[in-house]
């Protein structure tokens, strides 16, 4: 197994890539970063149409900010919305709870056709048992962090997990300021899991300035919002994000 949350189409260039350049380069090849527009700044009264141009415009994954107004102060996305935008797109749907009782809605997601699930440790009793349950139902397991909640909640869950989460704003909502203090959390976690096929995906705040930060401190998938959609080129924007 290579990857954790992604087919095997980008790895066999990244082989080839090292193949032809010797082995001595294969410490600089990486695979290119992966981006993750977040539905939570598109236009909720065009969300099918949106899906369709994320898709064209070169996402990766499609992030989907499930919040109850519980965990978080914002409600927004449930899983009736995302079996309506399942047959939409190829795209792996990349569903982020942040939710008082994740035990709850996870199989609902699942069923509606969510590819990843991120979970916050603080919204389960047995993260373990959730973990294992997601992958049980067929799905890719990931845990969310934010910005206070300590990497050694991963410590005794490595093998379960396919994606880490780690938030750069707290969660809630779109458009805040990048916390800078998270990009040190990003290089431990990155030596926490070395040799292990877990993905690193960061979450708020990407700009084509923060983007480049944190490619360099460790993440492999690029959650964007604000940047994604603050012009109406998002072919343009998802691109830059994935060159900065
Ligand atoms: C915040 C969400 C993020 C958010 C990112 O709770 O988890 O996915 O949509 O938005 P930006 O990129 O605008 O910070
Ligand atoms: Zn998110």
């Amino acid at each position: 197994e290579f990857s954790s949350v992604f087919d095997m189409n980008s790895w066999y260039s990244c082989v080839y890539v090292t193949l032809i350049t010797g082995p001595y380069m294969t410490h600089l090849q990486t695979p290119t970063i992966k981006i993750a527009p977040s539905l939570l700044s598109a236009d909720f009264a065009r969300l099918g149409d949106e899906v369709q141009q994320l898709t064209h415009a070169g996402a990766d994954l499609i992030h989907i900010d499930v919040m109850d107004g519980h965990y978080v102060p914002n409600i927004t996305i449930g899983p009736a919305i995302v079996k309506a935008l399942r047959p939409l797109t190829p795209v792996p749907f990349d569903v982020h709870l942040m939710v008082a009782l994740a035990d709850a809605h996870v199989e609902a997601f699942i069923e509606a056709g969510a590819n990843i699930i991120s979970v916050h440790p603080e919204t389960t009793p047995h993260l373990q048992r959730t973990l294992a349950r997601i992958r049980a139902l067929g799905a890719k397991a990931s845990v969310a962090l934010s910005p206070s909640t300590s990497p050694d909640a991963l410590k005794w869950v490595l093998d379960d997990i396919d994606m880490i989460l780690i938030m750069t704003v707290n969660p809630g909502f779109s458009g805040q300021p990048f916390l800078y203090a998270q990009v040190e959390k990003i290089k431990q976690i990155k030596k926490m899991i070395q040799g292990r096929a877990i993905d690193i995906e960061v979450d708020g705040g990407m700009n084509h300035e923060t983007a480049a930060l944190v490619k360099q401190a460790g993440a492999d998938i690029l959650v964007a919002g604000y940047w994604v959609f603050h012009t109406s080129d998002y072919t343009h924007n998802i691109a830059e994000l994935r060159r900065s």
